[in-house]
């Protein structure tokens, strides 16, 4: 069986390093596309590196754009490289620019085409994430969804036809990171603005669109990081950096400590030794939730409504409306007691992803929720 795997930002090459692995132990041929949507060192080449993905087999190179700009530029760059190789199965990552267009490409020259993290959704139609998961899902061929909610809302699509509980790659990939983090087998820097080692901190980071491109909403989060009552690690995103500098939005000042955006085992060590996380991001909110921080989500609305359960992620898409010390207290809240629930599945997503790409390669089993 050939798999070509189309990945182009940082997050997917987070859920790249356990499908290379996985298809690594088998006979199968992994091809890896990078559309180069990421370009930066920070936000890829540390990802390849840190979790030992093997360097791209083609990189398109399309970085920056409008949204049309940037996904028409891989649908084109794309259908070239697709049609080369015709894989047995294009698969596809999450929900970003390169996501919809390596879906598109691949439909329209007739590759099947399996979705990774299939189901999830927002309901806010304004986030650009929200198109291009609802356009993937509709386009693939085969839905591999994290979790039960995801199996849930594709079936309300009528599309449960095509979809599997797959469980969640970035179980697999985070908990291995943990394990090597915590027994010292990855080399961790450490973080700016934190000089003694257990002293408490918030780790956060911002990089929607929704909450950096309008100035006053990008003044008010900055803002209310700065008030709180710990040192906040600030995990810089260019896209922050950039628009911070072009609204005049000073980021290092009150709690605020800047760092630039952190590789993998890095970000792993800073959830581990920090006191809790506030975030825009999907990813990062899964990550406190799996290593056990509690999170606070600067949005009204999360894809992983999973994380909410016992109070273990909260959603705040408002700072101000809590008044400074409800905010602070939310931010800084301890870990809820009692165990977690594992809605994310088992830590062996990756190896039941190859197993459902190969049993329906071969025609072996229907798809079938
Ligand atoms: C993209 C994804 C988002 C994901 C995020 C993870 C879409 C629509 N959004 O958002 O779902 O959570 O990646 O990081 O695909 N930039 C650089 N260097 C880079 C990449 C970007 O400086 O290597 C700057 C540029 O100013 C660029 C801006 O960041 O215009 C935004 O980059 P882009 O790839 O369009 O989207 P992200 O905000 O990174």
């Amino acid at each position: 069986m050939k798999v070509v795997s189309i990945v182009g930002a940082r997050p997917q090459l987070v859920k790249l390093a356990p499908m290379s692995a996985a298809f690594g132990v088998t006979g199968h041929r992994h091809v890896i596309v990078h559309t180069g949507q990421h370009y930066d060192a920070a936000l890829s080449d540390v990802f390849f590196s840190g979790l030992d993905i093997p360097a791209p087999d083609v990189h398109l190179g399309i970085g920056s754009g409008s949204h049309g700009a940037q996904t028409g530029a891989c649908l084109s760059a794309l259908d070239p490289v697709l049609a080369a190789e015709r894989p047995d199965w294009v698969l596809v990552y999450g929900d970003t620019n390169s996501t919809l267009a390596g879906a598109l490409s691949a439909v329209k020259q007739h590759l099947p085409v399996a979705h990774l993290e299939a189901g999830l959704r927002s309901f806010n139609r304004r986030m650009p994430e929200e198109h291009n998961r609802v356009l993937t899902d509709h386009a693939a061929d085969l839905l591999l969804a994290p979790t039960q909610e995801a199996v849930r809302h594709l079936a309300a699509e009528g599309l449960s036809e095509r979809t599997i509980l797959a469980g969640d790659v970035m179980v697999d990939v985070c908990l291995r990171m943990r394990d090597d983090v915590l027994a010292g087998r990855v080399a961790v820097p450490p973080l700016p603005g934190v000089p003694t080692a257990g002293e408490p901190y918030l780790l956060a980071t911002l990089h929607r669109a929704e909450n950096t491109d309008d100035p006053k909403r990008l003044a008010l989060l900055v803002d209310a990081l700065a008030d709180l009552p710990l040192p906040v690690v600030l995990a810089v995103h260019p896209r922050l950096a950039t628009r911070a500098d072009e609204h005049g939005v000073k980021l290092e000042r009150g709690a605020i400590r800047v760092s630039p955006p952190l590789p993998y085992a890095g970000l792993v060590a800073a959830v581990l030794g920090g006191t809790a996380v506030v975030t825009d991001s999907g990813g990062l909110q899964k990550e406190a939730y799996l290593l056990g921080r509690p999170c606070t989500t600067l949005r009204t609305e999360t894809e992983w409504p999973e994380t909410l359960a016992s109070g273990w992620n909260v959603l705040v898409g408002d700072p101000g409306e809590l008044g400074a010390a409800g905010w602070a207290a939310t931010a800084t809240r301890p870990a809820p007691a009692g165990d977690r629930a594992q809605p994310y599945g088992d830590g062996q997503a990756a190896r039941r992803v190859v197993e459902a790409l190969e049993q329906r390669a071969a025609g072996r089993v229907p798809v079938s929720a």
